[in-house]
């Protein structure tokens, strides 16, 4: 089952692709997780991408559906898997259907989390990141056990650079005008599902388990 989490950012992409791999037994492909692994050890890739992600501008298109089209290929996605982060616009929502296309495979589910500015502000304004499993936390919402460390793996936490009030204003008019388009694309092809996404995390992710079982359900042969 291939599964996209579309919305702005803050929207919980991640908190909500991370807890849903988990359930399905999936992996969560996150592009903007890739994309800082890449820009912590210094890779060639990283090196392209790191202005784009401080500016809070998207990185080029052909960067990253390279680098997304290279994670599909590895076997753990056999089954399917959750994405997060992409497509970021129409040029790779086409460029996404053409690599599953060759694989005889398509998007089965598209996800909208809907959320408000005053949330989303809130949101990245406390966000706090593990530096070893990636995993989201939030200094108000979802602190840790411990200060700075991972409940998951012990790792420390950080701030991510781009959660600066000016980056993410910046973020927020790039998600307006390249990813807002997105909705309808999914919509036309009876793909998308809204949800406000403003709630608690475990009440948005029983909404998301909902939407997937009645899919499945759907889908039975
Ligand atoms: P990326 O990492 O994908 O960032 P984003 O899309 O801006 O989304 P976020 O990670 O900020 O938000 P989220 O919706 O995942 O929210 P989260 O769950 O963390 O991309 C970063 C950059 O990489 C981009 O700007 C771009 O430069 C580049 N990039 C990535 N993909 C690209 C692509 N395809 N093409 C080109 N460039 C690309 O939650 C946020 C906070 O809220 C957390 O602290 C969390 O604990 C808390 N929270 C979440 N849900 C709830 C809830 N229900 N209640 C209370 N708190 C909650």
């Amino acid at each position: 089952m291939i599964i996209i989490l579309l919305g702005p950012p803050g929207a919980g992409k991640g908190t909500q692709a991370k807890t849903l791999a988990e359930k399905l037994n999936l992996p969560h492909l996150a592009t903007g997780d890739l994309l800082r692994q890449n820009v912590s050890c210094d890779s060639e890739l990283g090196k392209q991408a790191k202005g784009f992600m401080e500016r809070g501008e998207l990185v080029p298109d052909a960067l990253v559906t390279k680098m997304l089209a290279q994670r599909i290929d590895q076997p753990d996605t056999k089954r399917g898997f959750i994405l997060d982060g992409y497509p970021r616009n129409i040029n790779q929502a086409e460029a996404l259907d053409d690599i599953l296309k060759q694989k005889n495979i398509a998007v089965d589910l598209v996800v909208y989390l809907d959320s408000s500015e005053s949330v989303i502000i809130q949101r990245l304004s406390g966000r706090l990141v593990c530096s070893k499993c990636s995993a989201n936390f939030h200094s108000k919402n979802m602190p840790p056990k411990i200060d700075m460390i991972c409940d998951n793996c012990g790792g420390k936490l950080y701030q991510r650079s781009d959660d600066k009030e000016e980056t993410v204003k910046r973020r927020l008019e790039v998600y307006l005008r390249e990813s807002s388009p997105l909705i309808q694309y999914y919509q036309d092809l009876h793909k998308l599902h809204r949800l406000l996404a403003d709630g608690e995390a475990g009440v948005v992710l029983n909404k998301i388990v909902h939407l997937v079982e009645e899919y499945n359900d759907s889908h039975k042969e």
